[in-house]
């Protein structure tokens, strides 16, 4: 792949992160396995919020208790999963392993603190990079596979 494709967005507040999360949901293929979503950003900057609002919907109306402790919270769907995944705690690419990332690739993994692994990005179909602007947010997204690049063209940002 050549430069990879990236979009910016602002999100005002915390129902166009749920917008953006609804046209991401929307892009995504009807049974998503094997797909790896990054969701990079400082502390705050609404990453564990954009993985709620997907999960939401995605059809999950439960609650969404955050991965931190947990390392990895799975959300089944009738035909595939989705791993929400936090990686703040993790400090090795071995601990991966032990997390059972492999084993997550018939889900949709959602990826919070993926910079804790550097070569996550070789693997991953989409980053998303959160940052603050005034006291709403901005997103950036980068479409790190062919088919990552596709979503993030499809995705509708108005
Ligand atoms: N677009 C937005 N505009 C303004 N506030 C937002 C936006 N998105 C999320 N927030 C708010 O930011 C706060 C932090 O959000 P969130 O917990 O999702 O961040 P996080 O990146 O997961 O943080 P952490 O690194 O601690 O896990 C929440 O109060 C949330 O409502
Ligand atoms: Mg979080």
């Amino acid at each position: 792949m050549g430069q990879p494709l990236s979009r910016t967005c602002f999100l005002a507040d915390q129902d166009a992160t749920g917008q953006l999360a609804r046209q991401l949901a929307k892009a995504l293929p009807e049974e998503p396995r094997g797909w790896v979503i990054l969701l990079q950003g400082e502390l705050g900057s609404g990453k564990s919020t954009l993985a709620r609002a997907m999960l939401r919907s995605m059809g999950h109306s439960g609650s969404v208790p955050s991965p931190t402790y947990t390392l990895v919270e799975p959300y089944e769907f009738p035909n595939y999963c989705v791993y929400h995944i936090d990686l703040y705690r993790i400090a090795d690419p071995d601990e991966l392993e032990f997390l059972g990332w492999s084993d997550l690739a018939d889900g949709l993994r959602l990826v919070e603190w993926p910079e804790r692994i550097p070569d996550l990005q070789a693997v991953a179909d989409v980053l998303i990079q959160l940052g603050y602007e005034g006291s709403g947010r901005v997103a950036e997204l980068i479409g790190l596979s062919e088919r990552g690049a596709r979503l993030v063209e499809a995705v509708s940002l108005d």
